[in-house]
């Protein structure tokens, strides 16, 4: 392809995916589906990378991240970002009201209220259309200049057509919507990885991510509520949201003008409930003088506007009685203690179980069962316990003991140091984990076998005709016809019993069998390996190629891999060590399992590398460390993963360990930068 060819292609892409973008994002409707959308997306990466003199500054392939931020640079905002006077009062609301009126000297005036959307605020530039910087609040005066970070975020436009002014700032509210918050803390609890403890503290945590491919994953999201920049015309706060709705920006669908104060506070009470409906969390609401003018004429104190307020909600609580206490156990063997109360009416749904978290959270609680206890619900998708009333204690009560032995198995539990959970180590024998295990096998991102529901697996377990998830595939179609399985009505453990279908046993089957297709780094992922998710499994698989070279690898082989840490590395060399674990792999080899990367077809760029190793180490600014291998093997060298007398090239990047480079230098190996591999490649 001639680099015309490629500026056409790449133009003809860019319309088509922002096309598809805008019917998704704006229309929510799709006409193509998500993998002939990737397709798009991959097809227009590889092109912008062959021909980066035609990459655009506003190209959708931004959105899926991949610069590194070493350290984000600091920026002055052009103008303060405030912060909001609050109250949590009635009162203190018509109070300013009146102070509002008597500034206006009696001029009419109206309000403008929305939510007030409780994440990150962040600043977006934008200079001829385009979306020069993304800044966050910081200390109001300066913050950090995010911006590759905020690319990622779909709904935050890249470049804005038709009349616009040539430079403006538009502020807004960056928020981890709550369902992509619940699937993340998922996919993290499926590996043992600690969860996220709120979306609003994970939104700030995720913009200043150093890896934007991470942020991007993490489909976070934006209302803008804020216009500014000189020579705009409008003269009302409405007439702005308006503008920029306009102009393709996510703006809440809740604002409302309101005429006098009353209405205001009908609106305060209309929200109080539906807020939790909405995909952002929320913890009050905004009240704006709508005119700009009059907005100017009460003008500031040295903190806020005085134009505006913020009604905060009282973080909605309600009283009730611990009965008891619940232990469950996960596919690690991690316990997680659960607190049964008495069902309580908050924030319009029925409480009757709240998470304890773990043994810490009990004793700083200091709860008891029997206790009163207060819960409360800020929006957030599980209660939490805040506090014990100490006054209505029954005198007869006793402190809480936790538990000693597994709930399931009885085994002993142990407590790692520095962990805050107990876990079960009977990992064999313990029938959660089994079947934990096992629903993380067939699952759609795993083996995808997941026309086989967790009844099922329960009813094969309990017939012995599985005992681990290698015996999966010793089933046949007779095992599984008219197979008895106990199908659960609630979490009561009422129970009817159902027979497994002809068609959905042969789906099954079918399933089973196909999945011996599953290429190695899903299959690496399904093995459950506490801390190996997906990317974590790709990132090996690529590496070492075989399972028979990843069950080999040491420690220090391991953390030499880059983004694999000690705790993961550690948890690899656990897996293998283990004889069970040895012989389950063996078994699913002989299933026919995919232990093996399949390697695609090197395109051959030249020689100039060639007979050469290389060990790459740190974070490149023009490479991702997968494109800087594909360069060396494209060139005829070879990359190996330690570093010896032997090593020819060290390539290190930036935030590169001190040990390898003491190492490297005792060893006298070639230290090079990104820069001069460039020369080598040219040379
Ligand atoms: S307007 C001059 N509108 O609340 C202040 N702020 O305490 C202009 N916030 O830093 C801000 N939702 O991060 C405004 N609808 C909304 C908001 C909102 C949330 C945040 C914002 C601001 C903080 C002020």
């Amino acid at each position: 392809m001639t680099s015309s060819e490629a500026q056409k292609e790449i133009l003809s892409l860019i319309q088509q995916i922002n096309y598809h973008n805008n019917l998704y994002y704006q229309q929510s409707r799709t006409e193509i589906s998500d993998f002939e959308f990737d397709q798009l997306l991959e097809k227009l990466i590889a092109l912008e990378e062959q021909f980066p003199e035609h990459k655009k500054e506003d190209s959708p392939s931004q959105r899926v991240g991949g610069t590194i931020t070493k350290s984000f640079n600091t920026v002055v905002h052009k103008y303060p970002m405030m912060s909001l006077s609050n109250t949590y009062s009635k009162e203190e609301l018509t109070d300013w009201d009146n102070r509002v009126a008597k500034g206006l000297e009696g001029q009419g005036y109206e309000y403008f209220c929305e939510l007030k959307f409780d994440g990150v605020a962040l600043s977006l530039t934008y200079e001829n259309g385009l979306l020069k910087r993304a800044v966050t609040r910081g200390d109001g005066t300066q913050g950090d200049d995010i911006t590759a970070n905020a690319k990622t975020i779909r709904t935050i436009p890249l470049s804005l057509s038709g009349e616009i002014p040539s430079e403006f700032e538009v502020r807004g509210e960056v928020y981890f919507p709550k369902h992509e918050f619940e699937r993340v803390n998922k996919e993290r609890e499926d590996i043992g990885e600690d969860k996220l403890a709120n979306p609003r503290n994970a939104a700030s945590g995720t913009l200043k991510m150093q890896d934007s491919s991470i942020v991007s994953s993490r489909k976070l999201d934006c209302y803008l509520y804020y216009l500014l920049g000189q020579d705009l015309e409008y003269t009302t706060h409405s007439d702005s949201i308006n503008q920029i709705e306009g102009w393709g920006f996510n703006v809440s669908p809740t604002y409302r003008k309101c005429k006098t104060i009353e209405e205001v506070l009908e609106y305060i009470a209309e929200w109080e409930e539906k807020r939790h409906t909405l995909p952002s969390e929320t913890d009050g609401v905004v009240i704006k003088v709508n005119r700009l003018d009059q907005q100017d004429q009460l003008g500031f104190t040295a903190k806020s506007p005085r134009w505006a307020i913020a009604y905060k909600y009282k973080a909605e609580s309600a009283s009730t009685i611990l009965e008891s206490i619940s232990y469950q156990v996960g596919r690690t063997g991690a316990v997680t203690p659960v607190a049964n109360l008495k069902p309580v009416l908050l924030a319009g749904t029925t409480v009757k179980r709240a998470s304890l978290h773990n043994a810490n959270e009990i004793e700083r609680l200091g709860i008891r069962i029997g206790d009163t206890v207060s819960v409360e619900k800020g929006g957030e998708i599980i209660p939490k316990i805040t506090g014990v009333d100490l006054t209505q204690r029954s005198d007869s009560s006793t402190p809480t003991e936790y538990i000693t032995n597994c709930p399931e198995c009885d085994t002993e539990l142990v407590r790692l140091e520095g962990e805050a959970n107990h876990y079960c180590p009977n990992t064999d024998g313990c029938p959660p984990q089994i079947q934990g295990r096992i629903e993380h096998f067939i699952q759609r991102k795993a083996m995808d076998i997941d026309s086989l529901g967790s009844e099922t697996i329960r009813g094969l377990l309990d017939q012995g005709l599985i005992k681990d998830y290698s015996d999966l595939y010793t089933l046949t179609f007779e095992h599984l016809n008219g197979l008895e399985f106990k199908s659960f009505s609630d979490k009561k453990g009422d129970y009817s019993l159902r027979s497994l279908r002809e068609k959905s046993a042969s789906n099954i089957i079918k399933a089973i069998d196909e999945s011996r297709k599953t290429p190695f780094e899903k299959v690496l992922f399904a093995l459950g390996i506490r801390y190996v998710g997906q990317t974590v499994a790709e990132k090996l698989a690529t590496h070492f190629e075989t399972i028979q070279k990843l069950s080999e690898a040491s420690l220090e082989e391991l953390i030499e891999v880059p983004e694999i840490g000690d705790r993961i590395a550690e948890s690899v060399v656990g897996f293998f060590k283990e004889s069970n674990n040895r012989e389950l792999v063996e078994r699913l080899k002989t299933a026919g399992l995919q232990f093996e990367i399949v390697k695609q077809e090197l395109v051959s760029e030249g020689t100039n590398l060639a007979d050469k190793s290389f060990v790459i180490s740190g974070v490149f600014t023009q490479f991702s460390r997968d494109e800087l291998k594909e360069k060396i093997k494209a060139n005829g060298g070879k990359v190996v993963s330690s570093i010896s007398g032997k090593l020819d090239y060290l390539v290190a990047g930036d935030k590169m360990g001190p040990s390898k480079l003491e190492k490297a230098t005792k060893l006298g190996v070639n230290i090079i930068s990104e820069a001069e591999f460039l020369d080598l490649l040219g040379a």
